[in-house]
């Protein structure tokens, strides 16, 4: 596939730059159209034109930093710094360049631009470790425009199912139609796949998208584990009919039962489980008209917490009490599961390696579990994973008011450089 060259001056890196500031404006740069598929928001999903400028941008960027560019099977751009001999296993550093619909600028893209602005410190120092460093930007983590999300670690990892190429967006474009309108073929998916000794590590640095950081005065945290998710689509049919002429005790609505079914996923993850939360992010009344009774309501379902037995037994309840309200309506149900990522531990030898390098950057580690879903609980099939915490305006994320200070990505880009130093230690010893 061919990159387009991007010709705006206003790309081009500056001889001299801070590592950390820089990755942020470039987001702050990308947080716009042609980047984003709708003028005033941020709208990046996978495999659409907005997608395709951020790579042919991140293209120029790979190799201004020193790196060789290439895209795989999966739509993941890829730049890679060779170390002190060719071919050497990488550490591979990233995030995801895709956002959900009207995001935040930093969730996922600072991630890809903080491993840009170390790879090219590392460059322009000619420096070489003894383990290449390979900048990944994934290009669906969010699922916003196809319901399962991570489809491009998972593809990475080895772990991705063919049920993916089933999927269709909302506008009922196939995931294979997409991915030939990027020029790739779906079915060739799985060639993304990595082999375990190609890579090293994954090191993911990311916004928090919560407010602990922030509460306590901290810039960088470092994350122990990510929370198990399931991602369920709840269908309750009943009958469609005249809005005017249907009396109320004869309709089969669908609509009063997804507002039970509502109410009764925020009373059953509204208890005392710890991390456990619930939430219907998106609701469908078809065929949708104001004078139509909803023949079907659709509601997405997003169940977290600390462990997939915690979440499944909230899973349960939920599904029984959806079927309840179900029948005692006379309505019928359908309950599809989209997705099921198991918690993920960080590495604890690498999550290590990580705290080190923020404490010798001045700052005391502060360690956290991540309640937001990330690409390294999906690596972690493939290899050791960590992650490094920024602290985000009011823990706000997944909203286009998400914002995160210059000083704390500085500082998250020289820890960056530590444990990379760090790895080098320990790789040599
Ligand atoms: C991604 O942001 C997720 O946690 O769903
Ligand atoms: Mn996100
Ligand atoms: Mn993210």
């Amino acid at each position: 596939m061919a990159l387009a060259k991007a010709s705006n001056s206003q790309l081009e890196a500056p001889p001299v730059f801070t590592p950390g500031a820089r990755a942020r404006a470039r987001c702050d740069l990308m947080g716009q159209v042609p980047y984003s598929e709708v003028e005033g928001q941020l709208v990046r999903r996978f495999l659409t034109p907005a997608h395709r400028a951020a790579l042919d941008t991140l293209a120029l960027w790979m190799r201004d930093a020193g790196m060789s560019v290439r895209m795989d099977a999966a739509a993941n751009l890829i730049g890679r710094y060779e170390g002190a001999t060719p071919n050497a296993p990488a550490l591979m550093i990233g995030s995801h360049i895709d956002t959900v619909r009207n995001g935040g600028r930093y969730d996922g893209a600072l991630g890809v631009m903080l491993g840009l602005d170390v790879v090219e410190i590392l460059n322009t120092a000619r420096r070489r470790k003894p383990f290449a460093i390979e900048v990944i930007a994934f290009g669906d983590e969010e699922g916003s425009r196809f319901p399962a999300s991570m489809t491009c670690s998972r593809a990475v990892a080895g772990t991705v199912d063919d049920a993916v190429l089933q999927a269709c967006d909302a506008e009922g474009v196939s995931l294979p139609q997409a991915f030939a309108a990027f020029g790739l073929l779906a079915t060739d998916l799985a060639q993304a796949a990595r082999q375990p000794g190609e890579v090293v590590a994954f090191l993911e640095a990311h916004i928090e998208q919560g407010p602990v950081l922030e509460a306590e005065d901290r810039s960088l945290g470092v994350v122990t584990a990510i929370a198990a998710q399931k991602r369920l689509m709840v269908r309750i049919v009943g009958s469609a009919g005249h809005a005017g002429t249907t009396p109320m005790g004869l309709r089969r609505d669908p609509g009063p039962a997804a507002a039970e079914a509502i109410l009764a996923v925020e009373r059953i993850c509204g208890g005392v489980e710890r991390g456990l939360v619930g939430t219907v992010g998106r609701i469908a009344a078809l065929p949708g008209a104001f004078n139509v009774i909803p023949g079907a309501i659709e509601l997405s379902l997003d169940i977290r917490a600390e462990t997939s037995s915690a979440r499944d037994a909230a899973v349960v309840q939920i599904t029984r009490e959806i079927e309840a309200i179900v029948a005692r309506r006379g309505l019928d149900l359908l309950v599809d599961l989209l997705q099921d990522l198991p918690e993920s531990p960080c590495d604890p030898a690498l999550t290590e390696h990580l705290a080190e390098a923020v404490a010798a950057v001045g700052v005391k580690p502060r360690r956290l579990q991540s309640g937001a879903g990330h690409d390294a609980m999906t690596m972690a099939a493939l290899c050791p994973t960590a992650m490094l915490f920024l602290r985000c305006r009011g823990g706000v994320s997944h909203n286009r008011a998400e914002a995160v200070r210059e000083d704390d990505c500085i500082l998250a880009a020289r820890a960056m450089l530590a444990f990379i130093d760090a790895l080098e230690l320990n790789s040599s010893s």
